[in-house]
Formats: C-alpha cells, structure tokens, sequence
C-alpha cells in the first residue's frame, strides 16, 4: 500500500508531547522525514529516537517557536537536512496553567499569545517563503473550539489569552490560506475538542472535573492525541488538495451544539 507521506519533509513544532508527538509518530510511519522540534530538547530526542527504532526517519531539535531568530533558524535547518519542506504543524502550545505561578496577568497574556499566536505566525513566514520558492506546501495550524466559540461563563472568565491566541490563530489560518492559494501553499487548522494530554492533565486527573468536561462534548468524552494526528495528515497530504483557508473542527461535536 502506498503511503500518503513518503518521501515528504514535514516540521512538526511542540513535537515533544501530546498532538505533536502522536503527528510526529503518525506520520513518520506513512512515509515522511520528520524534523522533530520543541522547547524541550530531551522530550523531542526522546519522539525521534522511539522513530527511527522502528524503522522511520526523523531528527529531534529544539527552538522556541516565540523567538523570532529560533523560528528562522528551525526553517533553515529543514531546508538544510532535507532540501525543502513540504508541510508545517504548528503544535507548540500553551495555557495560562504553564506560566509560574507568580506572573501577573498581563506577563501570562503576554506569555500565552507569544507562543500560541506569535510563535504560529513566526514558523509559519518562513516556512512560507521557502513553500513559495519550492512550488508548494502545506500548513496545518492547532487552533481549538475555543479559536471558533467562546469558553462558557462556567468553564472560564472572559479574560483567558488562550481562547484569544485560538481565534487569532485560526484568523491568521483564513488570511494566510487566501493569500498564498494561488502560489500553491494550502494552510489550515484544525479546532481540536478537549484531548488528553500533558496541557490538559490537571483538568483530567479530576475525576468531577472530567466527567463534566466529558459531558460538554456530544460524544461524551475527550479526544485521543492520535485522533487529532489522523485529521492532521489528512490536512497535509494531498488528500486535502483542494482545501485552504479552513478551520476543521475535530471536537465530538462540541462546536456543533
Ligand atoms: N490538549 C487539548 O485539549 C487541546 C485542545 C485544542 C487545541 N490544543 C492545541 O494543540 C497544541 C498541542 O497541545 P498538546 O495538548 O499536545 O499540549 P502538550 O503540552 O502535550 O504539548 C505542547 C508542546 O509544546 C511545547 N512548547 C511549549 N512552548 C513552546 C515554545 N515556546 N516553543 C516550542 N515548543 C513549545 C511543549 O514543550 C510541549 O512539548 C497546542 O497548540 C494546544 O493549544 C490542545
């Protein structure tokens, strides 16, 4: 059987945990050469070691997706190793929960939007200028239902950066994917539900806490890393070929109530 990403190089960014390493580990085994970037270079190295033990191809790296000299760089270092790059996840992400403790709010504002939004725009220019010179690519961006509807009155406080950072994402996604259509670059997002995973464990690991998050999703229960991978390859192989400029939402029918 052929696989839908053989011989395509893909920059995964927050591959270290969660979404980003089920992407890493999911597409690596349909083919891909997967550059494996994170914050945390330990955790990254880990992702591509567990890779090329059974058989794939992937190099671990790490950058700070906010920093705008780390974002050049990790585009550079793709096209370096591999020649090109033919598709971007930006998964590197944050909440409110990640700043330390003693943060006023607005440094945690200012934290959260650098990293969600800042550092999905930084990866995002350059890997598009260099998708522009080759002739293509594509970019899949993590937004979240919170990028599409606002948190509930129950769930939040009308003054969290994270569901802001998530709609600028997903309004950078529709910008960018206009733009650059005709130039071959398709860019899109995916808008996940609640998933297990490192950012969410303090939420999961509260058995009352759960259960009412399982309850806001139509399907009632949270989502798996590798669900939200499989929506991810979709989006980068050329099974997406004619879509751009989308937000998918991926979610157990949380945004469709
Ligand atoms: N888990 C969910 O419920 C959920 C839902 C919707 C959207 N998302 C989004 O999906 C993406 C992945 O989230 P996850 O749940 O896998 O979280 P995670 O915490 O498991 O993984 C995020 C990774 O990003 C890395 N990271 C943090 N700051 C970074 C920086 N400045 N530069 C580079 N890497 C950095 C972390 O080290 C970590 O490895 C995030 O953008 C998140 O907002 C998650």
């Amino acid at each position: 059987m052929t696989r839908r990403l053989e011989d395509k190089v893909v920059l995964i960014t927050g591959a270290g945990s969660g979404i980003g390493a089920a992407c890493a580990t999911l597409f690596a085994s349909e083919g891909a050469k997967v550059f494996a970037s994170d914050l945390k270079l330990e955790a990254v190295q880990h992702v591509a070691r567990q890779i090329v033990d059974s058989g794939g191809e992937a190099v671990g790296f790490a950058a700070d997706v906010s920093k705008r000299a780390d974002a050049e760089k990790l585009v550079h270092e793709v096209v370096a190793r591999f020649g090109r790059v033919d598709a971007v996840i930006n998964s590197a992400g944050v909440a409110p929960r990640n700043a330390p403790v003693d943060w006023d709010w607005e440094r945690v504002w200012d934290f959260v939007m650098a990293v969600n939004m800042k550092g999905t725009f930084l990866v995002s220019k350059f890997a598009v200028e260099q998708m522009v010179r080759q002739g293509g690519g594509a970019i899949v961006n993590l937004s979240s239902i919170y990028g599409l509807v606002g948190r509930p009155a129950d769930l939040g406080s009308g003054l969290d950066p994270y569901v802001h950072s998530k709609g600028g994402v997903a309004q950078l996604t529709r910008d960018m994917g206009v733009h650059f259509a005709r130039q071959g670059v398709r860019v899109n997002a995916l808008c996940p539900g609640f998933v297990y995973t490192a950012l969410t464990k303090r939420l999961t690991d509260d058995a009352e806490r759960l259960k009412f998050l399982e309850e806001r999703h139509p399907m009632g229960r949270l989502g798996r890393p590798d669900e939200i991978a499989r929506a991810a390859l979709f989006l980068a192989s050329d099974d997406a070929s004619f879509i751009t400029g989308a937000c998918l939402p991926v979610d157990g029918g949380y945004t469709a109530q």
